[in-house]
């Protein structure tokens, strides 16, 4: 399907709190300033200067430790959650060197509380006028469960049951003052208004709460909410709740497939599908020549434990892979975790005859989108994708950070610019508008549980 001009390219930056790759943190132009505040805010600004719609932590409540059963490869390889600040704080460290740039932590449905969410973002979006967003995950190890004073974690459908009513609750706090609340009128005195403060008085299979939220409705009305499921239940409610999802592909066709199936389902739940954007996954490794963008992925690699990559592949899928031999190709076997990292190395193990130990190297240093090289040839693969209609724009992840995105800002973007697929302002005065996304009124998201309800009922 072509790309009417008008329609830009939206980008987020996959921005971790901690070393992250394997290979990334041992480069020696990466910095080490995980625990630094100046070094998030650095990376707000480059990203800022950029036009990103936004920056995004993932989040891991545990070390894991599915590999071998323990969490030393993660630790001593520096692997994806070996050290993780928590994002909402570094986010508000992060709002206040910016004033445009989208805002955005993941939060876990099955160990938090609806309120707490509810309030940290509310917060959030208040303090940085209007650029917050939730991504909304259901968790999917049992070493995070552990930490939240579980057993082990609860099976998939049931995690989504309860992140089904963690989502309504969590819209009606957002609710419950009224946009015009808050009146702070000295003289009357009128702080806010009683009458349009409500309490909601939930009472569900999962939760109890009464509320009213102590924080006024947010700017955006509900932050921007993201969402990445990718089993049949969590593509559902991807497409019931989100504003954007974030997907992982190893092909073109498969993004594309994907793409197609999920606002198919946005219009099953009654939704304009524009209003769900898609975001894959793209790591670009970008130098001036090819020459040196070679040298850089040769160096990149070579940092790289296959170990350390195959740690991590264990705690995506949630799957010990050193029950299987280094030196064959990883058989089919049954995924608990994340289905759609499954089908990801599945589509590349068969098609490039993989063993383990060669999957282990390539998924620590996976650079997903194979876009290695010039600004132009990197410019290539994202018009590719998206005029060809496999995504509304990209993830960007670093292979080493800062510099990754500092080479991406200086390369990529004037030539996306100059393609004209990238804004070269920020249109909007807040997150949504520059998703152009609609402010959703008091009680809108009351429609999608609707057309859920019927649905099921159908
Ligand atoms: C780009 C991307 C980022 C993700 N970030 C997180 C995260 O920060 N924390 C988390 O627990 N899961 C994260 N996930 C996993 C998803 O939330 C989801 O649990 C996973 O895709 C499995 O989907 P399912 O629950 O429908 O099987 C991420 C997935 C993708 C593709």
């Amino acid at each position: 399907m072509p790309r009417t001009q008008d329609k830009k390219i939206h980008l987020a930056a996959f921005v971790t709190a901690g070393p992250g790759r394997p290979g990334g943190w041992r480069y020696p132009a990466s910095e080490s300033g995980w625990l630094d505040a100046a070094y998030y805010q650095g990376i707000a600004r480059t990203l800022e200067h950029g036009l990103f719609d936004l920056a995004f932590f993932a989040d891991i409540l545990a070390v894991p430790d599915r590999y071998q059963g323990s969490n030393d490869t993660q630790l001593r390889y520096g692997a994806l959650g070996s050290l993780r600040l928590d994002p909402v704080v570094v986010l508000s460290i992060m709002a206040a060197a910016t004033k445009h740039l989208g805002l955005a932590s993941t939060r876990s449905t099955s160990h938090y509380e609806p309120f707490e969410v509810a309030r940290s973002f509310a917060t959030l979006d208040h303090l940085s006028a209007g650029r917050a967003a939730w991504n909304v995950v259901t968790s999917f190890q049992d070493a995070e469960a552990r930490n939240f004073s579980k057993k082990q974690q609860v099976p998939r459908n049931k995690r989504y049951d309860r992140a089904d009513e963690f989502l309504e609750v969590v819209f009606k706090l957002w609710d419950s003052w009224e946009d015009d609340a808050l009146v702070f009128d000295r003289q009357t005195p009128l702080f806010a208004d009683p009458e349009k403060v409500n309490y909601i008085d939930h009472q569900g299979e999962w939760f109890n709460v009464r509320g009213p939220l102590n924080v006024a409705r947010p700017p955006q009305g509900y932050p921007v909410i993201l969402q990445a499921g990718a089993s049949d239940r969590g593509r559902d409610f991807a497409a019931r709740w989100a504003d954007a999802i974030f997907v992982s592909h190893d092909s073109f066709d498969s993004a594309k497939a994907f793409y197609t199936e999920i606002k198919d389902r946005a219009r099953s739940h009654g939704r304009d599908p524009d209003s769900l954007k898609v975001l894959p996954a793209a790591t670009p490794l970008v130098g001036e020549t090819q020459a040196i963008v070679e040298e850089k992925d040769r160096a990149l690699r070579a940092l790289v434990d296959p170990h350390a990559g195959l740690s991590t592949l264990s705690y995506h899928l949630d799957v010990d892979l050193s029950a299987y031999p280094l030196d064959a190709a990883l058989p089919d076997i049954d995924v608990p975790g994340v289905q759609g990292h499954y089908h990801e190395v599945r589509e590349a193990t068969d098609r490039d005859r993989l063993t383990l130990r060669e999957l282990g190297k390539r998924y620590g240093s996976r650079y997903e989108g194979d876009l290695i090289g010039t600004p132009d040839k990197v410019a290539d693969g994202l018009e590719r994708w998206f005029r060809g209609g496999a995504c509304d724009g990209f993830m960007i992840s670093a292979p080493f950070q800062p510099g990754g995105f500092e080479d991406f800002v200086r390369l990529v973007v004037p030539e996306l610019q100059r393609r004209g697929l990238y804004r070269t302002v920020y249109e909007g005065k807040n997150l949504r508008e520059n998703l152009r996304l609609a402010r959703p009124e008091v009680g809108a998201w009351r429609a999608r549980a609707a057309a859920h309800a019927s649905k099921e009922a159908a």
